[in-house]
């Protein structure tokens, strides 16, 4: 095996400068052997008196991405991250970053080390170390405060968003820039050895970080201090729960209160610290989760090339259809809109430029793209419209004999080989696929509302779906940015069907006594994005109902659901009724709580005979909810309908709103371990005295091996 660093003593166009040349597929992340690499290529370099200037650049698709996060769990091995920077920026030579493709973390730290930075347009840098639990921890604290600013270290380090180098051009972050095609990598080794021989040439000093701390008169250090603050406070609600962004606003504020040496330690510790907690384990879990669940387990040893997919159609321009819509238009697919009437079809036409209008309004969308994607959406109503698209999503009424009915036109219309997909929430697809003579074609692509926002995408094989067919819809759903993730068919597929018994838990506890805005208040404080009783207010009460009415193999206990089902026949059904668990003022939707709810849902639970208790405790709500998550994960699990514990956890994380900072519902089971998760489920199951509390053999099975869900 070639070593990842290699120093190539002279440059094509440049005899005095060498390349210090890093090849580490597939992200050059800064693996042991790369950062050993680096500290022997500048000692290399620093010996040969041929070697005036040295350029850092890499191979492949990206100058380093960062840290190797692969590394995070084990024994850290020296030379360290931080130990490197200070080799580079103590270099006796100039040294320039030749920069493209994502420099992030640890890589754009390297970047900030080196005397020079060269980079081509669009080369996006950034430290998001946040969102893996983590603050940068090698000098990113440090360094990109005093190259361009406090205030733009606080933003881009709390936040995490990468930026790409043109927007940075006033902060003096680069100093050339480079305009050609990010491809042409020869283009940009040859401009920035041209560059470093110019420093030299010009004899230029090396920009070497200098001990004292940022140098801010008293005045404009008590601003400074000012705005950590204020950003403490943002960050306090927007990462509510999470350590690492506050730790790294408290770092950015030594940069101008302490010298380098002092700062950097306490950097390292806050690093160090954030490393081994649990959150930046859960935080370092949901990232492989999501890259892992992108891979498809196939049942054969075939690797199917995905079919590039041009054109599609949506069946149905309600508010889902409408949201599908807009994710193909976003990225740049022709969407073909199919609804049963033209008065229909306007109605959603009008519905998607309303929603576009209020993306543009806020900022979010140019109103160049708005037109763009208007263009590509072409409505019709009528099916031999869609005869040449390659692919189909149906989101029309949830019911099988009008999917059905749907699918069997469309195996008649479309060509052969395109795919069909539902967007079905619960229904049986093999029993969908059975409409039509393709039913290796078919598939469930399961998007969730907010369609053109949510995240998530379950891709859900039939009985019958061939490869070729779900590596295609993996690979749609990754260009539509989704995190795609592949299960089987079951009522409810993943999520809902986990869902159901969160929702379930919620709703026996409204019975036991808990008011609606305490277990909100609970479930929030524990980490959710929202309540659930909140949460099936805003999507509207009467959807489960009817598919609980709908589903007739579902569990014949009167007590399941009960307080949703009794609240949706006294014409409460959420926001859009102006009342449901809550009520909601007319005007501005303000949520409050309502005794009339309380009251109905009390006199149900006595007429169902279930006792009221006054003693229910937040803990109690939180564990009756999570654990409920987890045992039916662990079912999911073991019935194979999801391939792997990361694949539920990294649904739950992008269509549920569970906090990434514990991981998923599998992973949070894991930290809290497997032992204290069974013992608590078998109290429920004697407190309750009902089935729904059968320990998940897979859970005790995990426990007697001494493994872990998701290892
Ligand atoms: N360490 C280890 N592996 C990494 C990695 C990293 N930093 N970044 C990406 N990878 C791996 C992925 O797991 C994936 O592996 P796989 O093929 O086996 O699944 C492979 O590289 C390709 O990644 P993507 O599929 O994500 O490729 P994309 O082209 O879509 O995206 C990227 C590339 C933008 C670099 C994206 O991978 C990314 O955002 N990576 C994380 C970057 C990051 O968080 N860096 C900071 C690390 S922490 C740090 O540096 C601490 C420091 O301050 C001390």
């Amino acid at each position: 095996m070639t070593a990842p660093v290699q120093l190539i003593p002279t440059a094509p166009n440049a005899d005095n400068i060498a390349i210090i040349n890093i090849d580490n597929p597939p992200v050059n992340a800064l693996s042991h052997a790369v950062r050993q690499g680096i500290v022997d290529a500048i000692t290399q370099a620093e010996q040969d008196e041929n070697i005036e200037g040295i350029v850092i650049y890499c191979q492949g698709k990206t100058f380093i991405a960062g840290a190797d996060i692969k590394e995070f769990g084990k024994t850290p091995k020296e030379p360290h991250l931080p130990d490197v920077i200070k080799r580079i920026n103590q270099c006796k030579k100039p040294i320039t970053a030749a920069l493209f493709g994502s420099v992030l973390g640890g890589g754009f730290e390297v970047a900030l080390a080196c005397h020079y930075r060269v980079a081509i347009k669009g080369t996006k840098v950034g430290l998001p170390e946040v969102n893996l639990g983590l603050i940068p921890g090698a000098g990113g604290t440090q360094l990109l405060p005093r190259v361009g600013g406090v205030e733009l270290a606080l933003t881009m380090i709390t936040s995490g968003k990468p930026q790409k180098v043109e927007q940075l051009d006033q902060y003096g972050i680069i100093d050339q820039l480079i305009d050609v095609d990010s491809n042409n990598k020869d283009h940009l080794l040859n401009e920035t050895a041209s560059f470093a021989k110019e420093i030299l040439a010009q004899n230029k000093s090396s920009k070497v970080i200098t001990q004292e701390p940022i140098l801010l008169d008293e005045e404009q250090k008590q601003a400074a201090k000012s705005l950590c603050q204020q950003f403490r406070d943002k960050l306090a609600k927007r990462s509510r729960g999470q350590k690492a962004p506050q730790s790294a606003v408290n770092s950015i504020e030594n940069s101008f209160t302490l010298p380098l040496n002092e700062a950097m330690v306490k950097e390292r510790e806050y690093f160090v610290e954030c490393r081994g907690s649990s959150q930046s384990r859960a935080m370092r879990h949901a990232f492989f989760a999501e890259k892992t669940a992108a891979k498809l387990t196939l049942s054969s040893e075939s690797k199917p090339t995905p079919t590039n997919i041009k054109s599609v159609a949506v069946i149905g321009a309600g508010t889902m259809g409408g949201g599908i819509a807009m994710c193909f238009a976003n990225a740049g697919i022709n969407v073909k809109l199919l609804e049963m009437t033209q008065s229909n079809l306007a109605k959603g036409i009008n519905a998607i430029a309303k929603r576009y209008q209020q993306a543009e309004n806020r900022g979010i969308i140019s109103k160049q793209k708005v037109n763009q994607c208007m263009e590509l959406i072409d409505g019709t109503c009528d099916y031999q419209d869609l005869a040449q698209v390659d692919l189909v999503v149906e989101a029309a009424f949830e019911t099988m004999p009008v999917k059905q009915q749907i699918f069997s036109q469309l195996d008649e219309v479309c060509k052969p080989e395109a795919i069909l997909a539902s967007n079905t929430s619960y229904l049986d697809i093999n029993e969908i696929a059975k409409a039509t003579k393709r039913p290796e074609k078919v598939v469930g692509m399961h998007f969730f509302s907010p369609a053109n926002i949510m995240k998530l995408l379950e891709v859900v094989a039939t009985d019958y779906s061939d490869d070729q067919t779900l590596a295609t819809a993996m690979s749609l759903g990754k260009k539509l940015g989704k995190v795609s993730v592949a299960v089987k068919v079951c009522y409810g597929f993943v999520g809902n069907r986990m869902y159901a018994c969160y929702g379930r838990e919620a709703n026996m506890l409204l019975l036991e006594g808990a008011t609606p805005e305490q277990i909100d208040t609970a479930m929030v404080q524990w980490g959710m994005a929202m309540g659930p009783l909140a949460v099936n207010d805003m999507s509207g009460i009467d959807i489960g109902y009817q598919a609980r009415k709908a589903n007739t193999q579902g569990p014949k206990d009167p007590c399941y659901f009960a307080p949703a089902d009794m609240l949706v026949e006294a014409g409460r059904l959420g926001q859009k009724t102006h009342a449901g668990f809550y009520q909601y003022d007319e005007k501005t939707n303000k949520r409050s709580p309502d005794n009339a709810a309380i009251e109905l849902i009390r006199s149900h639970a006595s007429k169902l005979k279930v006792k009221q208790r006054s003693d229910i405790s937040d803990e109690e709500i939180q564990q009756r909810l999570i654990f409920a998550l987890i045992n039916e994960g662990a079912y999911i699990l073991e019935q194979q309908i999801a391939s792997r514990a990361s694949d539920i956890d990294a649904i739950w994380l992008n269509g549920y709103g569970f906090p990434r900072y514990l991981g998923g519902p599998m992973c949070y089971a894991d930290e809290v371990g497997l032992q204290t998760v069974v013992e608590t489920i078998k109290k429920f199951q004697e407190q309750s005295g009902n089935d729904y509390w059968q320990v998940a053999p897979l859970l005790e099975q995990r426990l007697a091996e001494g493994k872990a869900l998701t290892s």
